[in-house]
């Protein structure tokens, strides 16, 4: 580990809080994502966006659009940020992997950066567990940073994290067995603007339940 401390992903997240939302504020493959999103959906249609960070773009666009968001978050700091920020939508703190949500209910979910501090095996639980809250004919807009890595300790912005992902073919294969069916597919090279931040490779899919 040379030196590092990773923290849990509420940790982190608390204390990157809007800093993060500057930092992504460029990334024009997940504002390409929400417009797609935006076409695809219903007046009115019900959203869960996971890992929401503060709000903003994903849930405030979507709410912008007359869409009805349900934002779930493990950063306490995320969630006051995102409350805030986009009083039109509903934030709960929670572990994802451990909320107990109806099943069929959403029209679409977004899952923008946040399966990437799970654990590999954990990422198929999840992606399975989205494809049962979705309606049939529902999207999943899903985001990572495609490298074939496993809990690997990395710095991310400053914090120190422990990051798991697959490469791009193994991505797709996950989504694939989680019974997805991949409809879009988008990939660039992304510089967070944060003087500590690296040029990273961004992979966005919708995918529709089989
Ligand atoms: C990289 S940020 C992305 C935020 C937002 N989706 C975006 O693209 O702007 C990842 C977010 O997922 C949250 N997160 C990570 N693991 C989570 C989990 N197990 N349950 C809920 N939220 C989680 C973090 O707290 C953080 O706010």
């Amino acid at each position: 580990m040379d030196g590092l401390r990773p923290r849990p992903a509420a940790a982190v997240f608390d204390a990157l809080g809007a800093e993060y939302e500057r930092a992504f504020a460029g990334s024009a493959g997940r504002l390409a994502s929400l417009r797609r999103l935006l076409d695809a959906l219903a007046p009115h249609s019900r959203v869960l966006d996971v890992g929401s960070g503060t709000g903003r773009p994903t849930a405030s666009t979507l709410t912008g659009a007359g869409h009805d968001v349900l934002g779930v978050d493990v950063s306490p700091v995320m969630v006051e940020l995102a409350t805030r920020q986009v009083p039109d939508a509903s934030f709960v703190c929670a572990d994802i992997r451990e909320l107990d949500l109806e099943e069929g209910k959403f029209d679409a979910v977004c899952a923008y950066f946040s399966l990437l501090q799970m654990g590999r095996d954990d990422q198929l639980r999840l992606l399975r567990k989205l494809r049962r809250l979705l309606v049939p004919g529902g999207v999943l807009a899903v985001a990572t940073v495609p490298l074939d890595v496993e809990d690997v300790p990395v710095v991310f912005m400053g914090q120190e994290m422990r990051v798991s992902s697959f490469d791009p073919d193994g991505f797709l294969a996950t989504v694939t067995a989680a019974g997805f069916s991949v409809l879009w597919e988008h990939s660039e090279l992304f510089t967070p603007a944060h003087g500590a931040a690296v040029p990273e490779p961004e992979l966005f899919l919708h995918c529709c339940p089989d």
